[in-house]
């Protein structure tokens, strides 16, 4: 077994992928060690998993920095102690900015549940559901400096159920559950 590749995910909701990618990572499917989990929203439910996780959880409040930059780099500090080697954005709800992605350069991924270039930014199901379509996805993708933008890694389509937020997202979430750890695990293979 090669070494694990040390990440650092970062989430802003429920963590439901965080859970998956700490369930991959210790059942071995995901040659990976979760170093440490980033949040901006302290009432994240992704904080209390983890916890019970035993990975460190760090809140960082952007409103608390002087700029976006200083910001990231209090995130970018705990990064390099922890020894994060990618970051894995799992729901997290604010764009990457300069300091990040220079010093994460091609080392930074996204979920995103819609087939991009569709639906980008907020209630990606909502828009979807909104607009009629009947076929939605997922979508895993490097992160630059856009929303929701970057080389697109892997997409899976997902049928629209009922023309219902509700039930399509639940369908979206199952697929990103494995396509997330599927497409790292290649990725780290590389
Ligand atoms: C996921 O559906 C993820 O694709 C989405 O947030 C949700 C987080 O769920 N991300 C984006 O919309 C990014 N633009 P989770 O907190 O249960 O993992």
């Amino acid at each position: 077994m090669t070494r694990k590749v040390k990440i650092a995910v970062f989430a802003s909701g429920s963590g439901s992928n965080f859970a998956a990618l700490e369930e991959a990572c210790k059942n071995g499917e995901l040659n990976a060690e979760i170093v440490l989990m980033v949040t901006n929203k302290p009432e994240a439910y992704a904080v209390e998993r983890a916890k019970k996780a035993g990975i460190p959880a760090l809140v960082f409040r952007p409103k608390e920095f002087e700029s976006k930059d200083a910001y990231e780099v209090a995130i970018l500090n705990a990064l390099r102690e922890s020894g994060a080697e990618w970051l894995v954005l799992a729901g997290y709800m604010r764009l990457i900015g300069p300091v990040l992605l220079s010093a994460y350069p091609s080392k930074i991924i996204n979920i995103h549940p819609s087939l991009l270039p569709s639906f980008p930014g907020k209630d990606a199901i909502g828009q979807a559901v909104g607009h009629g379509v009947k076929v939605t996805g997922v979508t895993v993708h490097l992160v630059d400096a856009g929303m929701d933008t970057g080389p697109i890694l892997a997409q899976y389509a997902v049928d629209v159920v009922d023309g219902d937020a509700e039930k399509t997202a639940q369908a979206i979430h199952a697929v990103e559950h494995y396509l997330y750890k599927d497409t790292l695990s290649e990725l780290f293979s590389r």
